[in-house]
């Protein structure tokens, strides 16, 4: 089969993915910035009323354009010059957030805190995003009145009222989202009130904003601890910051090895943040070898079945959940995957079914028997990570396999087709007519 690549300006907006499985991936891949922490960071730029942003390593998915979009419909200026993004807060004529736009992505969430904190009001959608279960935003609401932030719902939206102040806010469990809402929400105010922050996530992301933040005068201690304190300024103003490498691409790319065979290098990752990834792979019996900002992975021989717990930083991230299980389903034994943080986080499975997987779940756990290997089906992914495993089920199956739903994978990985050909991958695009 020839590789082919559709011209991205030509893309049409649906296509299929065709993988032919079978052929071991090898050499260099260099990891591009981080989602989930480009799209709060994108959102944190309206706190600067003076001075410009200067964005470098913002990856180009679609989650981050339509985060673009909405703070262009609020007056903000925003540009690509190349691989840099420029972004001018210092005019916001709205502060409604357009409904359509801020429905398509869970992130819309975190322009709730910073317009509260910039002009004292905001109007949001309910936000979307991916479907892996329920995904409350309770405690961001929770956080935000015990700033005395008054909070109401109209017509599916949020309307917010009041500029947070001082409060000490206990999370009911560690929440990405919620952290660094109320972070950002915290940052200004006249009177130098501190927030406290207790029980907060610590993923690396929470870590990058709160960078980002101080990058732009904010005043943030504790950052990737449980316990972040944010001391409240009176302005803040633009700033350049390059972002953090995705550890999720970078872990489901050092997962192409494994599934295919083959021997992967990712290039341009912070090696400590894949930790629990690595020690995985390894008891898997995957090669893995750390040098500095790269990391190798090379497959020997059939992987090994274990169980694997998803849970928060510094725990195997959930968003790699899918993605190990894909593996698994070839490995030598019987596993179990459980997921603490998307209990219902499964949906992929019935793809897995198709492709020969014996696959079983059980509440939040499921259970995988390894084949010897998988074959070849027509499959649909149902969020960027689910899609994410179904391309590592493809590569190592035998015959070709048909993806569909593949806009969820362009909204968390960017020219994710181009490096897999890279690799090595045989893989067409297929436009569906729309
Ligand atoms: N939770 C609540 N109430 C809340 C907020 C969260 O009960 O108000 C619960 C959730 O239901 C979940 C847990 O707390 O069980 C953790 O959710 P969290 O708030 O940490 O997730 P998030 O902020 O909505 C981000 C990422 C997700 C990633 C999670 C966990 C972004 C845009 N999204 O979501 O990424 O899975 O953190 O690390 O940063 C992805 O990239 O594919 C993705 C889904």
């Amino acid at each position: 089969m020839t590789p082919t690549v559709i011209e991205e300006a030509a893309k049409p907006l649906e296509r299929a993915l065709c993988i032919e499985g079978g052929f071991a991936l090898s050499g260099e891949v260099g990891i591009g910035g981080s989602k989930n922490a480009s799209l709060p960071i994108i959102a944190a730029t309206l706190l600067a009323a003076q001075g410009e942003t200067r964005l470098i390593g913002v990856p180009r998915i679609s989650d981050v354009e339509v985060m673009c979009d909405i703070l262009r419909g609020l007056g903000a200026q925003v540009a690509w010059n190349g691989d840099v993004l420029d972004i001018s807060c210092r005019q916001i004529r709205s502060t409604e957030v357009d409904a359509e736009l801020g429905q398509k992505i869970r992130a819309s969430t975190y322009l709730f805190g910073a317009l509260l904190a910039r002009l004292g009001e905001a109007k949001v959608p309910y936000p979307g995003g991916d479907r892996i279960g329920a995904r409350p935003i309770d405690f961001h609401l929770a956080g935000l009145r015990s700033m005395g932030v008054y909070i109401t719902t109209e017509s599916g939206c949020l309307l917010g009222k009041g500029r947070p102040q001082e409060s000490s806010f206990y999370l009911e469990r560690p929440s990405v989202g919620a952290t660094i809402n109320l972070m950002m929400a915290a940052t200004l105010g006249h009177d130098h009130h501190t927030t406290t922050l207790s029980n907060a996530s610590m993923e690396p992301e929470i870590l990058d904003v709160a960078r980002f933040l101080s990058a732009m005068g904010a005043r943030i201690y504790g950052a990737g601890t449980p316990t972040i304190k944010v001391v409240a300024v009176s302005h803040l103003t633009g700033a350049t910051y390059e972002v953090i490498p995705d550890r999720l691409e970078a872990g489901t790319f050092l997962m192409t090895a494994a599934a295919s065979g083959g021997d992967v290098t990712v290039t341009g990752v912070i090696s400590e943040h894949l930790t629990a990834v690595v020690a995985k792979l390894q008891q898997m019996g995957v090669v893995v070898e750390v040098f500095g900002d790269s990391i190798r992975a090379r497959a020997r021989g059939r992987l090994r079945a274990t169980d694997v717990l998803a849970e928060e930083y510094p725990g195997f991230p959930t968003d790699l959940q899918p993605c190990i299980a894909a593996l698994l389903t070839t490995a030598d034994g019987e596993s179990l995957v459980t997921d603490l943080v998307w209990t219902d986080r499964f949906q992929y499975t019935d793809e897995f079914l198709r492709m020969g997987g014996q696959v079983k779940v059980t509440g939040s756990s499921v259970r995988i028997h390894g084949v010897s290997q998988l074959t070849s089906a027509e499959v649909t992914a149902n969020e960027i990570r689910g899609g994410a495993a179904l391309v590592l089920a493809s590569l190592g199956a035998r015959g070709t396999s048909t993806i569909y739903g593949v806009h969820h994978l362009d909204r968390g990985y960017a020219g994710l087709i181009d490096k897999l050909i890279g690799l090595g991958a045989h893989i067409d695009e297929l436009p569906i007519p729309t």
